[in-house]
Parts: structure tokens; C-alpha cells; sequence
């Protein structure tokens, strides 16, 4: 079974649901001081890499790309983590800072199965420790495109028929994920951000984190 990586805590939805948003919340809150933010794809060599294929300045093959998203979440963890820190997010958990991911796995695992199929999308992740905490950010690809609309050039994923598909394959995905000793939160992101960024830090409250 996988390992449960403490102090780790990772924002999932699809494009849209607001998990950055909630980050910057966080890291405008009382306890910003007690948390790391971060990103997946990563502003590291193989995240920009990454951006500017979503950017659609060139194509992968879409198993090149899920190799690609790996290899990047590999130095997140384990290399120097991306541009502005200096060692993986192993490393700030194990200091007791506690680590909070904009996407992770998951989104390799619901993004790549659409692309590329389950098999390989679930194969790449396993030698990823898992965090301590996921928050699953749940809502209709219609209202986070609705969202999206207003930020100008979308980017290849963002599209609603990608999206539907995208967010049945997480919803199952996370289901796959009870009983390992991950603690899962689904988020109605549909709410204000004001009431999403309550439930967020309580249950990171509820979980003991703040108190370490
Ligand atoms: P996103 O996180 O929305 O960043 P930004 O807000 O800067 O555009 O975009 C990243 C895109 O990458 C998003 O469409 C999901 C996709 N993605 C994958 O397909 N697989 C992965 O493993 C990760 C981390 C992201």
C-alpha cells in the first residue's frame, strides 16, 4: 500500500474549480505562516516544459505527456522541487512546514486515463506517496468554463466534453483511494470562495494540523 506522506496536502478539481484560488485564501489567512504553496505542473525544467505543451505550442503523444507529468511530480518530490525552493516537498514536510499542492497524482490519474487510458495514467504513480490530506474540489464542467471564460487564452484541456470526462474519471479514482489512510474531502465548488476557504481550513483543523 502506499506510503501517506505527513504534512502533505494536495487541492484537486478540473479546470476551473478554483484550488488556486483557495491556495492564495490560505496563504492570506492566519496561519499562512504554517504552509508551503505549490503547483503541479511545476516551475521547474520539465513543469514549464509541460505548460508549453497545454499552451498548445507544440504537440506529445499523450503517453510522452503522462511520462512527462511523473518525471516532473519525481523532482517535485524529490529534486530540487521547482524553481523557488531549494529540495522537494519531501524534504519542507520532514522541516514541519506542511506542503499544500494545487494538483498532484490525481489529476494524472483522471486527466491522463481520458487521454491516454487508465493503465499507464495509474502505473506511472505508483512509487508517489500519498498526502496526508486531499481536498477534491467537485463541480459541473459548465460553471468552471464559465469561470475559466473571463481569463483569456484557454488552454488544450480546457474544453467541456474533456472536462465531463475528466471529472467522472477523478470521482472514480478518488473512490479507489477510501481505506488507504488518505483523508478525503469533497468540496461543493460551487460555493463562494468564502465558504470553501471555511470547510478547507477546518478541516485541516479537524485533521490536527494546525496544532503541530
Ligand atoms: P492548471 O493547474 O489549471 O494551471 P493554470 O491555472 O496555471 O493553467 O493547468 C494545468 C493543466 O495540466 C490542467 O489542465 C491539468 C493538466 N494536468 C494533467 O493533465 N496531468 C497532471 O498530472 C497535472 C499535474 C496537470
Amino acid at each position: 500500500m502506499a506510503m501517506i506522506l505527513r504534512n502533505f496536502i494536495v487541492f484537486e478539481g478540473i479546470d476551473g474549480a478554483g484550488t488556486s484560488t483557495q491556495i492564495e485564501m490560505l496563504m492570506n489567512s492566519p496561519h499562512a505562516r504554517k504552509f508551503f504553496p505549490t503547483a503541479e505542473p511545476t516551475n521547474g525544467e520539465t513543469g514549464r516544459f509541460l505548460r508549453r505543451m497545454l499552451g498548445g505550442e507544440f504537440r506529445l503523444d499523450p503517453r510522452t505527456a503522462a511520462y512527462l507529468f511523473a518525471a516532473d511530480r519525481c523532482e517535485h518530490l524529490w529534486g530540487t522541487g521547482g524553481d523557488d525552493f531549494n529540495g522537494g516537498i519531501e524534504r519542507i514536510c520532514a522541516g514541519g512546514k506542511i506542503v499544500v499542492s494545487d494538483r498532484y497524482l490525481f489529476s494524472s490519474i483522471a486527466y491522463q486515463s481520458v487521454t491516454c487510458g487508465g493503465e499507464l495514467a495509474k502505473m506511472l504513480q505508483a512509487p508517489f506517496p500519498l498526502p496526508e490530506l486531499l481536498f477534491f474540489f467537485k463541480i459541473a464542467p459548465e460553471v468552471s468554463l464559465s469561470r475559466i471564460g473571463g481569463r483569456g487564452k484557454r488552454e488544450i484541456y480546457e474544453e467541456v466534453e474533456f472536462l465531463r470526462k475528466t471529472e467522472e474519471r477523478y470521482e472514480r479514482a478518488i473512490s479507489e483511494f477510501e481505506g488507504t489512510g488518505m483523508k478525503i474531502v469533497t468540496i461543493d465548488a460551487a460555493k463562494t470562495k468564502e465558504e470553501v476557504a471555511a470547510e478547507i481550513i477546518g478541516a485541516i483543523s479537524d485533521a490536527g494540523m494546525l496544532e503541530r
